[in-house]
């Protein structure tokens, strides 16, 4: 039930701190990930592993990008990622020693289970899915798999799959690279388990975000922006308003506005921009100042060291320092808040957006 909440959706997004901390349970030890909670099997593959193929859809897709820059970064695996509509009607070249990789809450999207059907026609290593249905079509018929324990997700608009999606992913990212004798990372691990109670922190800021949806009530556009691993958080906060609040919303990386999208920014154009303390922070300042001087109205959600003040065009909301590696999945919980907000005063159904369904079961 949603008991004392008004929507599942907003039950769901306060849920996060437990379920992040249930995808975790007995995953970790002191300093690294427990490679066996992807299988008997999983040591093995993920040394043969010389690149990684994801493929999934719509939030589930999001999570995948994330990981792209994780899996690069940390494990020094070149990666693909691909939306299962497109790549199950290509003619993928899958170099030897690929892995291949699903994303699914529900373990049922069509065209997901279409694309694990195809890989398995070619010459991959191995299959894993990570998805949040045990027994789910997609589980069944993969080599591994890794459950995200997020519960069930009632709320169309996915939210705490999508934050336990990217747990499994870093559980994925830091096993790869301890399997390829890459450095460990001790502090990721000491972050993640610090990271439920960062979350229920900025779960604090519901109030905040609740005043700050008033400026998009009235909206017909927005545009998100985001740089380096918070461009698909960008992606996902745009999607989440466009599916319960049927704003028009779109998400650029920060570096490519001057390329086109800057011709639309005016004072009826809210920006939202998410800022965590990077190496990528500066040229994400200067990308805001481009906005400001064109008249654009500015949402931010910054850290706390990063020195943005808010103004008569900019509204920033601080957020508690991450490492940084974790910083996407923190940014994501003020953007869920955002689009809740703002559906909740348009009046939309917020757990039953028009024309969507929960389980994409056709193609
Ligand atoms: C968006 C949303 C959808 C799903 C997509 C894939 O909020 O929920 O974009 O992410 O339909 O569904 P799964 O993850 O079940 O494969």
């Amino acid at each position: 039930s949603k008991g004392e909440y008004r929507h599942y959706m907003l039950k769901e997004i306060f849920e996060q701190p437990k379920v992040i901390e249930a995808a975790l349970e007995g995953r970790l030890s002191a300093s690294s990930v427990l490679v066996e909670s992807f299988g008997p099997e999983a040591q093995a593959l993920f040394q043969k592993a010389r690149q990684v193929h994801i493929i999934a859809c719509g939030t589930s897709y999001h999570a995948g990008l994330v990981a792209r820059y994780w899996l690069e970064r940390y494990a020094g695996v070149p990666v693909q990622v691909e939306v299962a509509s497109e790549y199950r009607y290509r003619h993928p070249v899958v170099p030897e020693g690929t892995l291949f990789v699903t994303l699914s809450q529900s373990g049922e999207t069509a065209d997901t289970l279409a694309a694990l059907r195809f890989a398995k026609t070619l010459n991959y290593v191995g299959s894993l899915a990570i998805c949040n249905v045990p027994g789910s079509s997609l589980v069944r018929e993969s080599d591994m798999s890794l459950m995200t324990r997020a519960g069930p997700e009632i709320g169309v608009a996915s939210t705490k799959a999508f934050t336990t999606q990217l747990i499994a992913l870093m559980l994925l990212t830091l096993s790869v690279s301890k399997a390829k004798g890459q450095p460990a990372q001790p502090e990721i691990i000491g972050a993640l388990q610090a990271l439920p109670a960062l979350c229920q922190q900025v779960l604090g800021l519901d109030r905040q975000i609740e005043v700050l949806s008033q400026a998009f009530a009235e909206k017909h556009h927005a545009l998100f922006l985001g740089r380096g691993a918070h461009y698909p958080i960008a992606l996902e906060g745009a999607l989440k308003l466009k599916e319960i609040s049927y704003i028009h919303a779109e998400a650029y990386p920060a570096g490519e506005l001057k390329h086109g999208p800057l011709a639309l920014v005016d004072s009826e154009m809210p920006v939202i921009s998410v800022a965590p303390n990077d190496d990528l922070l500066e040229k994400l300042k200067s990308n805001l100042q481009e906005v400001r001087a064109r008249g654009g109205q500015l949402f931010v959600f910054a850290d706390q060291k990063v020195g943005i003040n808010s103004q008569d065009d900019i509204h920033v909301l601080e957020l508690p320092n991450v490492h940084e590696a974790l910083a996407p999945l923190l940014y994501t919980l003020p953007l869920q808040l955002l689009s809740y907000h703002v559906a909740v005063l348009k009046g939309t159904d917020v757990d039953q957006p028009r024309n969507l369904a929960k389980s994409v079961t056709v193609e």
